[in-house]
């Protein structure tokens, strides 16, 4: 008994080892069809490459016909493996496929599946519905079989197309289909089908049934229909897509603070490069409806880190408005650039055609490395921004610009069925950076790179921002997608942000100063000093008279453009009481002066009190609380010839702001103010900086006498 129980475990082992030795000598070879190397097939390949799989691309370099020119092909790749029985071969097509898991798992489910060939399957039946009765029915999955991909023995393969004689142009699924709905064949060669998506998933008629899954240190494709994690991911046709997409995810190694292992390929870097030998750059600038902050635009065009004579320009302006600010630019930095070319309202253009003629620029010259297209609502602060596009060596990509605080950006994580607007899961992530990577995305607008070659090889059509009835912008990205040529979005670094073009009015002379509401961050860049927010923190606030405070506010440009706006205005008080202006406010010494209301200013100046003055009213006057309500505010000229000074008075305010609108010594001589209780002057105003003083009881003042040019101040009383 002892004797044959030992022999039983002997030869159970040896089974055991028998079935091992099967199991480990079972090997994969994924052969796939690519005439081109497209930017599909790179990710394809990449995907492979990270699970380790061996592959063998078939085609490469022929013409594509067909089909039929995928089964040759591979019934010719097989003949060396036709007596390699323990060759497992995995057939699939490249551009739009990815791999989510590696060859171990593969062959383990193979072998799950006891057939010696698996065909993935699809819950549409193509290309001939009339061989619907045939298919068997199954209790559970999907019914039809797809040729897109399927898992094999060599041997069994090679059986399966060793007969195939037709031409190129003929129809691969059907040849298949015909194969597996033939009960001979079908047990012949043990042809199944993955039913329930475990090794294949079609994203054809089953996006539905998708989920992204993710796990500490990877994604995975769920089916949630089946509760499968399927290991090659097929996004033929109109799921193209939705695999650019999940191909932001699998693969790679992810986590969502730290971006993807695809960022980090595939760089070119700039860092060693002599400023003459960087690549040339056409920049197209497209100013195509009234934009504030258009001289800051071009601030920081200038500004950008990148030799001016490695940019070419093409500017487009479609507005006679903002002819001085491109005519300043040009006449002042033209001459700095490589070449200026400028197309003005003057000769209306449309702006597709503008834009084509941009792009064809840098078509048409071989020198031409990249085209760098970049809207004037584009707020690009980061002056790395162009060498951090290029080193990312994409033919697409563009660097995330969103509206300040809003949802609003210059790309699209998904595409509607009518090629609009979707958001996907993933969207208000990566707006908000909480994902940070590069991303392949079906638009982008505003602010994007494009390869010169690219333009050369695969963006040849003319008319790129041109198609049906969209939008350029939409027509390019439509145009590009149809081309096979990813668009990538990064949000790797912060790149800057979009203005609002909502409210802008092209009324006024200095139309930035309205844009306090909609363009905040860019009305304060603008015109709130850059020392404001150190006062606000106490440093560099003086205090020239007790309790007088003396602090900067605002910068140049919101001195001159006030009073500019004031002169254009022009209608100056007559400096005596039969002023009816105010309604309910009054002036206890007139003076010379135009109200903020008079020039609609009043809601905007309000604004400016209660972001900027109210806060450090707070700091300095611990315990006083303002709503900087006033009714009194107003800029006052002094001039010798017509007011030189203010005679002493108080304020009809709790507080009042007192703020220096040009130089002295420069503008104009004499001028200050004095305080008359404490015997203490203030001589020498600082343009841009504020006065703040109590209104009544104690600071009793005047203005001190204008000798020379022209004095402006802005005054506001608050809480009367
Ligand atoms: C692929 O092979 C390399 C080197 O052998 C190994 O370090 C890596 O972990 C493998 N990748 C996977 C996904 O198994
Ligand atoms: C394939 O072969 C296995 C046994 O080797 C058998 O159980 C299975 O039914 C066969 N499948 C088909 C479709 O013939
Ligand atoms: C801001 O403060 C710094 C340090 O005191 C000074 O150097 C700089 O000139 C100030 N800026 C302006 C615009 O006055
Ligand atoms: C005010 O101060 C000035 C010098 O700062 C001095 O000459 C003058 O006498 C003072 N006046 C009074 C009334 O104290």
């Amino acid at each position: 008994m002892a004797f044959s129980f030992q022999l039983l475990l002997i030869l159970y082992a040896a089974i055991q080892r028998g079935q091992g030795a099967k199991q480990q000598k079972d090997h994969v070879l994924v052969l796939t069809m690519a005439t081109e190397e497209t930017e599909g097939f790179q990710r394809f390949r990449r995907s492979a490459q990270f699970f380790n799989y061996s592959v063998k691309v078939l085609g490469l370099g022929e013409e594509w016909h067909g089909g039929g020119q995928k089964i040759r092909l591979l019934k010719s790749a097989l003949e060396e493996h036709a007596e390699d029985e323990d060759l497992v071969v995995l057939f699939t097509e490249s551009y739009d496929v990815v791999f989510a898991s590696g060859p171990a798992e593969l062959l383990k489910k193979f072998q799950q599946a006891k057939s010696k060939v698996v065909f993935s399957s699809e819950t549409l039946i193509y290309p001939d519905r009339r061989l619907e009765a045939q298919y068997p029915q199954v209790p559970e999955g999907n019914r039809f079989l797809g040729s897109g991909g399927f898992v094999g023995y060599a041997t069994h393969l090679q059986r399966l197309v060793s007969n195939w004689e037709g031409p190129d142009s003929d129809n691969d699924q059907l040849f298949y289909t015909k194969a597996f709905l033939d009960p001979e064949k079908r047990a012949g060669l043990n042809i199944t089908l993955d039913h329930r998506c475990r090794i294949f998933q079609n994203l054809n008629g089953a996006l539905d049934d998708v989920v992204l899954k993710f796990e500490t240190r990877r994604v995975r494709v769920r089916n949630l229909v089946f509760d499968t994690l399927p290991v090659v991911i097929n996004g033929k046709g109109p799921t193209k897509l939705q695999l650019n997409y999940l191909g932001n995810y699998v693969p790679h190694a992810w986590t969502f603070e730290r971006g993807c292992t695809v960022c980090a390929e595939d760089l070119r870097s700039l860092a060693s490069l002599q400023d003459e030998a960087l690549p040339l750059v056409l920049v197209g600038v497209f100013i195509e409806q009234p934009t504030p902050f258009l001289t800051q635009f071009f601030q920081r065009l200038r500004n950008l880190r990148y030799p001016k004579k490695r940019i070419q320009l093409f500017i487009h302006n479609h507005e006679t408005h903002h002819l001085p600010q491109v005519g300043a630019f040009v006449h002042e930095h033209g001459q700095e650039y490589r070449a200026v070319k400028v197309v003005g309202p003057q000769d209306p253009v449309e702006i597709a055609d503008a834009r084509n003629a941009a792009v064809d620029l840098c078509r048409r010259d071989p020198m031409c490395e990249y085209y760098f297209s970049l809207d004037a609502d584009v707020v690009l602060k980061n002056p790395d921004a162009l060498r951090a596009l290029i080193e990312q060596n994409k033919f697409v990509i563009a660097p995330l610009v969103s509206r300040l605080g809003k949802l609003w950006s210059n790309f699209w994580g998904a595409l509607s069925a009518e090629g609009y607007y979707a958001r996907s899961e993933d969207y208000v992530d990566i707006v908000q950076a909480r994902r940070i990577g590069l991303w392949n995305v079906p638009y982008v607008s505003s602010v994007y790179l494009v390869k010169g070659s690219t333009l050369r090889d695969q963006l040849t059509q003319t008319d790129l921002f041109r198609s049906g009835k969209l939008d350029a912008d939409m027509a390019l990205c439509h145009n590009i997608r149809e081309q096979g040529v990813f668009m990538f979005l990064t949000n790797q670094q912060p790149f800057g942000h979009l203005l609002s073009l909502e409210n802008y009015q092209t009324t006024h002379l200095n139309n930035d100063l309205w844009q306090i509401f909609s363009n905040p961050e860019d009305w304060k860049e603008k015109y709130i000093h850059e020392n404001y927010t150190a006062a606000l923190k106490g440093k560099g606030v003086e205090t020239p008279c007790p309790d007088v405070y003396w602090f900067p506010i605002f910068t140049d440009a919101a001195c001159d453009e006030l009073v500019e706006e004031m002169e254009n205005f022009g209608q100056w008080s007559k400096g005596d009481n039969t002023d009816t202006r105010i309604q309910g406010g009054y002036e206890n010494v007139p003076t010379i002066d135009i109200h903020m209301n008079q020039i609609n200013f009043e809601r905007e100046w309000y604004k400016f009190l209660l972001d900027y003055i109210a806060p450090i009213t707070e700091k300095l006057y611990p315990g006083y609380y303002t709503r900087t309500q006033f009714e009194l505010a107003f800029v006052v000229r002094y001039k010798p010839d017509e007011q030189p000074s203010l005679m002493p008075h108080h304020d009809a305010s709790t507080f009042t702001i007192n703020i220096a609108l040009n130089r002295v010594g420069i503008d104009y001589e004499g001028g200050g103010c004095r305080f008359l209780r404490y015997n203490c002057s203030i001589r020498a105003p600082r343009k841009g900086w504020t006065l703040m003083h109590p209104g009544r009881l104690t600071h009793y003042h005047e203005g001190l006498p204008t000798t020379k040019g022209t004095r402006y101040i802005a005054v506001s009383f608050l809480d009367p």
